[in-house]
């Protein structure tokens, strides 16, 4: 039986919960599930916004036949090819002969190489619009947000923004599908971290291009393809987009990532951690990277205004677990972000060089303090290098954060 929840007088939410989906495009844990969403409007003329991941289309469909009761779908727009939400596509076709297929060029060609289909397309250009009756559609381009045939719609009658990849949230959608009914700031949040880190951290430049493109418009409703829709305060999401994308932090603070084989390494950066709380920073936050999928990792770091890696030298380098975390970050482009470190060895410390050469090559990183070593496990003689580093970090989140949370 369908799950249609109504969004506006005449658009329909049709997506679908998946709570059993263990990690997401095969590498992200979603303890929570995820949702795939779809959306129909229901104007002179019918338009479904993008399809669904095979896991929820029989609701998917219940969805569309109950609400179209009868009438023909006129318009399938496809905002994003990635199949969790294009897996339908094939069967929508299908179902509703005659249905025209509004994409831009890349998106056609992505269409022919999944499906080798050519459905019959409208066609569209940046800026292009569409009148459905009482609603006019734009097209507004955002490539590489997440991929490069991405495409936001603008309803300009009602003020809703179809923003494909754009303000998704990991976690499934239990009861109510808006942000406003659902917490969102302390149940989605993390979620919508570690989403857009993960996701699209990487295309910082392509998301801001995309952030000034809707700021320019009376966004009443935002419709993501993941997570939660918003119809209040979006002015606030709107503002984390913006810190995220241009690498700046949200938490003045201190998070604090260590890789420890036996224990010692963590001993250390734990006691720096502690000494960094007393003298008054008040978010101190410690992760073991080998306890921690790098996903959470890469989304705390992009919170804390201040990073701590802490590593033993494993096969003369860097901790496995440490160096996937630091390559993580290097491939979504993080930067601007001030750091110390701590390293560990018993016979030749290597770790603090090869991660200071990994960190330095990332953009707008900055050092603090010298490199804490540590020769097998810490020593009373050690106490005074970590008290100063954890001077030196301390006093730098109390001068030069700010906290914009
Ligand atoms: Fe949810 Fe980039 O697909």
């Amino acid at each position: 039986m369908d799950n249609a929840v109504r969004v506006t007088e005449n658009l329909y939410w049709i997506g679908g919960n998946d709570r059993r989906l263990r990690l997401f495009e095969g590498t992200f844990p979603v303890p929570r599930g995820v949702s795939y969403n779809s959306y129909l409007l229901l104007d002179a003329e019918t338009v479904l916004f993008d399809t669904v991941d095979e896991q929820v289309a029989d609701v998917f469909f219940e969805g569309l036949e109950h609400l179209l009761d009868g009438r023909k779908l006129d318009y399938l727009v496809i905002s994003h090819m990635e199949p969790d939400h294009s897996a339908s596509l094939k069967r929508v076709l299908r179902r509703y002969p005659g249905v025209k297929v509004v994409a831009n060029q890349k998106t056609a060609c992505m269409i022919g190489q999944y499906f080798g289909e050519a459905p019959d397309y409208l066609l569209v250009k940046e800026g292009d619009t569409l009148c459905t009756g009482t609603h006019t559609l734009k097209f507004l381009f955002a490539p590489m947000v997440h991929w490069p045939e991405v495409m936001f719609t603008y309803d300009e009658a009602a003020g809703i923004l179809f923003s494909a990849d754009a303000f998704g949230a990991f976690g499934a959608l239990g009861g109510s599908i808006f942000a406003d009914e659902n917490d969102f700031w302390r149940e989605f949040l993390p979620e919508a971290r570690r989403y857009y880190t993960n996701i699209v951290g990487k295309y910082g430049v392509q998301v801001q291009n995309a952030l000034n493109k809707a700021a320019g418009l009376d966004i009443k409703f935002l419709c993501p393809l993941h997570g939660p829709v918003w119809r209040e305060d979006i002015p606030s999401f709107l503002a984390k987009y913006r810190l995220w994308s241009a690498y700046m932090p949200e938490t003045k603070g201190v998070a604090v990532f260590y890789a420890s084989v036996y224990g010692h390494t963590q001993n250390a950066a734990e006691i720096l951690a502690s000494a960094i709380s007393a003298r008054g920073v008040s978010a101190v936050k410690v992760f073991d990277v080998s306890a921690c999928d790098p996903s959470y990792l890469v989304a705390e770091a992009f919170r804390f205004s201040h990073l701590v890696f802490a590593s033993t030298t494993y096969n003369n380098g860097i901790f496995v677990n440490m160096e996937r975390f630091l390559s993580d970050l290097a491939a979504h482009n993080f930067g601007n972000r001030r750091y110390a470190l701590i390293e560990n060895g018993t016979w030749s410390p290597q770790a603090g060089k090869l991660m200071e050469e990994m960190l330095s090559s990332m953009k707008g990183m900055q050092k603090i303090g010298n490199t804490v070593k540590i020769l097998s496990a810490l020593k009373e003689g050690d106490r005074a290098a970590l008290t100063a580093l954890a001077q030196a970090v301390a006093a730098d989140v109390n001068e030069n954060a700010e906290s914009v949370e």
